[in-house]
């Protein structure tokens, strides 16, 4: 039986996140160039979209560029922005039609021109949609969400708009790059490696972390339904103890 038939309709994670790893082993694997990698990835980001809605899960967050990623060889971080570029404009009006809102995490200013205008007219053109929030984290790492938060957080306090002893969770929820999106319920990363690579570290805080070696480009709605059938067999406690102990 496949495990998408196995999955429990009622109790889907509302918002799951995914460090998408593993698209430049999976090109030399077949002795290809990392960036061929990573256009089969985007076939990838295609898949997972197209997933959630049929699995009616209502927020995914994609980790495609992180702050760190500047580090890669030239060639390889231009060709990222070029994937981008194209996955906006070659995908935006089916997403649009979808019911799917686009939103970026990360440091949006920060991008080249291209990209930057591809992504900020996605956000316009689907910005209402109801049916799958899809997060792209660029240019985002975790730690400097945390830091752009609370250079915000403490300009309100210096203007006398907000008191220090009101900070509290939800203020700094409200401050960050997913300000308005609830936490993930579960985090999936790809590729075998099991780490966190600076990835919604606040966010992620109460996340069901699942990881599969599976490299990105080959991930499809059957590991996806893996990791939430794992998933909705777990106990989540939040730090709390279980009703029947
Ligand atoms: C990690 O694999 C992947 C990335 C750094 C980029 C992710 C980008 C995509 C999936 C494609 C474009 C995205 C969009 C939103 C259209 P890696 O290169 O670190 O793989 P490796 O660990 O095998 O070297």
């Amino acid at each position: 039986m496949k495990y998408s038939e196995m999955l429990d309709y009622n109790n889907m994670p509302t918002h799951i996140s995914v460090i998408m790893d593993g698209n430049g082993r999976w090109a030399k694997k077949r002795g290809m160039p990392r960036l061929y990698g990573h256009r089969q990835g985007m076939e990838g980001v295609r898949r997972i979209v197209q997933a959630c809605v049929d699995l009616n899960i209502r927020y995914v967050t994609l980790y495609a560029f992180s702050t760190e990623n500047w580090k890669r060889p030239q060639d390889e971080v231009g060709g990222l922005m070029k994937l981008m570029v194209e996955y906006f404009n070659k995908e935006i009006d089916e997403l649009d039609e979808k019911g799917v809102c686009v939103r970026i995490l990360g440091d949006v200013d920060g991008l080249p021109a291209g990209p930057k205008a591809c992504a900020v007219k996605a956000i316009e053109q689907t910005a209402g949609n109801e049916v799958l929030g899809l997060n792209i984290a660029i240019n985002y790492g975790g730690r400097a969400d945390i830091i752009q938060a609370v250079q915000k957080i403490c300009t309100e306090v210096q203007d006398g708009r907000l008191a220090i002893e009101d900070i509290d969770d939800a203020v700094m929820d409200a401050h960050l790059y997913s300000a308005g999106i609830p936490d993930p319920d579960l985090m999936i990363r790809t590729g075998g490696e099991k780490r966190l690579s600076n990835f919604l570290l606040w966010q992620n805080s109460y996340a069901e972390i699942w990881f599969t070696d599976v490299y990105w480009p080959d991930f499809d709605i059957e590991v996806l339904s893996r990791a939430v059938y794992d998933y909705q067999n777990r106990d989540r406690r939040y730090g709390g103890l279980r009703e029947d102990k």
